[in-house]
């Protein structure tokens, strides 16, 4: 982060602008809406300061400042529209205890000022620290369109509730949950409506009840939610949502550090990773942790990587939550094969060469899993395989022993859907030694079927790469940074 984002409170205190066009002017307005005392110091005023002027915290000095004329000034913007003036003016100023701001010269600033949405009392600042003002205007004008305006009044709103609602309930995390109530229910929607009035009792009730409820022991949740493949781009809404609302996250190996970030910032944070021979965290004591912390009031997120139904055993953990009258809810996610499949440019079904797609995992308890061969084997299908990289050799054998032209096109994805995705192609009587020579380590989703021929043509994420991203064909370089190994943890 280049800069601490921080909102300055000027209410009263004196703040100058150097400058009398049209960018001055806006910094002055901003500034006395914010309640400063501004004064402008420019040889001469355009007509955007017009309705400044008839403010009485304004006052209008005609001349550049000195170091000595900002004695007593919390911040000042240097924008007269000539840069060679700012930079003038800003030698003049140097070491001056006001905090400066020179338009367009981050170099020269001690600060910079965001992009604003302003839904007063509910501010949003949008910075990119400088590097792309353009890219912040973009962001302002969406946020712009999609924060309606009523939002400014819902904020005062609940402002003006506070200090009654703390009253009454000294639990912060009880008082959260209220909000979050009144936020996503009908009081909500009387202020966004308009009828305030009617809100306003009804809060009053809300509170009377809240308080009298916080006596009961509180009860959690637990929230299941898929995590997808591993880029944040790909987490749902929902998930987003319930992350957001999150006291605790347990996350698994297979969910991605950026991801884990997302959560509420003050959500505690719990590894439960586990891969096939070094159980960090057995099953059932992860199962036991969701029910103990659910127990103590919480909000807990079970973060799984992909979908927490898909080889996840997101069902045995709500299984336990269910036996112990947790209540809980599940959000799919988008799962790896899927992914991989569209990160590669691999339909998994296609009108010309599979009507039916079938997701298998390729471990089981005591390595190779057991599977039903005759199944797999069948002609105008996709097979999509979990955990299969450590038996790959053995995988491809049974195919093609089972019946499977050994000319059978396979693909392995690599850390599929993320910056260091690799694919290799292949054929089923090549795949094992291709994977062996590029020394994938995974996690990987191995597909077999005609359809992977089809991503000669349809391959677009290659086309994009980011510089980490390597095609992994045969023979391709091998990656020197550690890559985890093929893991059985979701
Ligand atoms: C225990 S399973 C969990 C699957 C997960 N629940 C899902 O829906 O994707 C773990 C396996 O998923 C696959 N996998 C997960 N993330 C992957 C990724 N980004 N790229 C390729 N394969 C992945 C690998 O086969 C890995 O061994």
């Amino acid at each position: 982060m280049q800069h601490l984002p921080v909102f300055l409170g000027v209410k009263g205190k004196r703040a100058a602008v150097v400058g009398g066009g049209a960018a001055a002017a806006r910094r002055s307005e901003t500034l006395a809406r914010a309640g400063a005392l501004v004064t402008v110091f420019a040889a001469r005023l355009d007509d955007e300061f017009r309705d400044l002027l008839a403010g009485a915290t304004f006052e209008h000095v005609a001349k550049e400042p000195t170091r000595a004329d900002l004695e007593g000034f919390a911040l000042c913007y240097v924008a007269t529209g000539d840069g060679e003036a700012d930079a003038r003016v800003f030698a003049a100023l140097r070491g001056a205890r006001a905090l400066i701001n020179v338009a367009d010269r981050p170099d020269l600033c001690d600060f910079i000022a965001p992009s604003i949405v302003d839904r007063d009392p509910l501010v949003v600042a949008i910075s990119t620290g400088g590097a792309s003002p353009m890219l912040a205007r973009l962001i302002k004008a969406r946020l712009e369109s999609s924060i309606p305006a009523a939002y400014g009044r819902l904020a005062a709103f609940m402002g003006r509730s506070r200090a009654l609602l703390a009253a009454k309930l000294d639990d912060p995390r009880a008082r959260r949950r209220f909000w979050e109530r009144v936020l996503e229910g009908p009081i909500a929607e009387m202020v966004l409506s308009d009828n305030e009035a009617a809100a306003e009792a009804a809060l009053a009730g809300e509170i009377e009840r809240a308080a009298g409820a916080s006596e009961i022991a509180p009860i959690g949740e637990v929230y299941l939610v898929g995590a997808g493949p591993g880029d944040p781009d790909l987490l749902t809404f929902r998930a987003l949502r319930l992350m957001q609302k999150a006291d605790v996250v347990l996350y698994d190996r297979l969910v991605s550090r950026p991801i884990v970030d997302l959560a509420r910032r003050e959500a505690e944070r719990i590894y439960v990773g586990k891969r096939r021979a070094d159980h960090a965290l057995p099953q059932q004591e992860i199962g036991d942790m969701l029910v103990r912390l659910a127990r103590e009031g919480k909000r807990v997120l079970r973060l799984k990587g992909g979908d927490p139904f898909m080889f996840g055993r997101g069902g045995e953990e709500i299984e336990t939550l269910a036996d112990h009258n947790i209540p809980f809810q599940v959000c799919p996610g988008i799962t790896a094969a899927t992914a991989c499949a569209a990160y590669a440019g691999i339909p998994l079904t296609h009108r010309d060469h599979a009507q039916a797609c079938v997701f298998v995992t390729g471990s089981g308890r005591n390595g190779l899993v057991d599977l039903d061969w005759a199944t797999l084997v069948r002609p105008n299908q996709t097979v999509a395989i979990y955990m299969g990289l450590g038996h790959l050799e053995e995988l491809a054998q049974a195919f093609v022993a089972h019946g499977a032209d050994p000319d059978l096109p396979a693909a392995i994805v690599d850390n599929g859907a993320r910056a260091n995705q690799r694919v290799v192609v292949g054929a089923l009587r090549t795949i094992a030694a291709q994977a062996r020579a590029a020394a994938l380590r995974g996690p990987t989703i191995i597909i077999v079927g005609t359809v992977v021929a089809l991503r000669d043509k349809l391959n677009w994420y290659a086309k994009f790469p980011s510089p980490a991203v390597e095609e992994g064909v045969f023979g391709a370089e091998i990656r020197r940074e550690v890559q985890p190994t093929e893991r059985d943890d979701g």
